[in-house]
């Protein structure tokens, strides 16, 4: 009983009460992340031109945000800082007054139920845009683990509940699992950018975050795009150093490594649907030549049908609004 007329796979499709019934994978909002980028000022709310829908917004125009983002029932943000003044070894990433810091404080203080997830990197806050202390042109790694802990030390005292290594140096993982542990904040979980490649996906987000390298690139510090085998041990190196969450970023390009990742790894799995692949969508929709809303659910669905537990998405919003209570 194999095979055709008696196997009909299309008596399941007949109508959408049939097709939703055997419907094997479903998107809710407590699926998502959603990336907010915060500067200096009041009032300040700027579109990102590369982004249409995403703002970077100051901290009083972000908790007003926020307040209706968790209203809609996403469970989470994750931060990312634009600083007053850049400098070498990317100083207000680390000062507990630093932007992140307040929007932090903020957050929690207008809706303390809200999960906040901070980016700790150091390419928004240094002058030459790398992620790391630079020294005759190259990225240093273990110099560069005491600010990144530092950053997520004071991220962690701000008040946020989970910190988010994004540098790819080896060995911050552990260095920031010690920091927090020996700060009392035991309790703070860490979400490791485990496999991150350098992308051209990225486009967009660095104009979001002012982050361009100012010169050469990061492919010394992010993973090779062509490297399935060496994104499992980067997430089996994070996971030996403490992260409570691992993460395969981009998302679109590398759906086969979320599945290696789900298969492989039961740590929650999250996967960053990047500015790039963001963007994409939206140009393409802005010219009319797709359904944007039917291409944003089929792409984040995808993205969950591979394994991933969670996504951060800038679609997080809007999505919240398509989808059923
Ligand atoms: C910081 C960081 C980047 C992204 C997240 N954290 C940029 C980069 O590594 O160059 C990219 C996110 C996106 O494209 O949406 N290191």
């Amino acid at each position: 009983m194999s095979a055709f007329p008696a196997v009909r796979l299309r008596r399941l499709r007949r109508s959408e009460a049939l097709r939703a019934m055997v419907r094997e994978t479903s998107l809710s909002r407590r699926d998502f992340i959603y990336p907010y980028f915060v500067v200096h000022g009041r009032g300040v709310r700027d579109e990102v031109g590369s982004m249409p829908g995403v703002f970077q917004l100051s901290v009083d125009e972000l908790t007003r945000d926020v307040r209706a983002l968790a209203q809609l029932g996403v469970p989470a943000v994750l931060l990312f800082g634009l600083p007053e003044r850049k400098d070498p070894r990317g100083r207000e990433a680390y000062h507990p007054d630093g932007i992140v810091q307040r929007a932090v404080q903020a957050i929690k203080d207008v809706t303390p139920e809200l999960v906040v997830i901070t980016d700790v990197c150091l390419c928004e806050y240094t002058d030459h845009g790398h992620c790391g202390v630079v020294e005759d042109g190259r990225v240093l790694n273990d110099p560069t683990l005491e600010l990144l802990a530092a950053a997520a030390l004071a991220q962690a005292e701000a008040g946020a509940d989970v910190v988010g290594p994004s540098d790819m140096m080896d060995g911050r993982v552990g260095a920031i699992r010690k920091a927090l542990d020996g700060g009392g904040l035991t309790e703070v979980a860490i979400m490791a950018y485990s496999a991150k490649f350098a992308s051209g996906f990225y486009g967009p987000f660095r104009d979001a975050a002012d982050s361009v390298p100012q010169f050469g690139d990061r492919r010394a510090y992010q993973m090779d795009p062509a490297n399935g085998r060496e994104a499992m041990r980067e997430i089996e190196t994070d996971i030996g150093e403490g992260a409570d969450l691992i993460m395969v970023k981009p998302a679109l390009a590398y759906l086969d490594l979320i599945r290696r990742a789900r298969d492989r790894f039961d740590h929650p799995l999250v996967a960053y649907n990047v500015s790039g692949e963001y963007a994409m969508v939206k140009a393409a929709a802005r010219n009319g030549w797709i359904d944007e809303r039917r291409v944003t659910l089929e792409i984040l669905t995808g993205i969950k049908r591979a394994g991933a537990d969670l996504i951060i998405s800038y679609h997080a919003r809007e999505v919240s609004e398509w989808l059923d209570r």
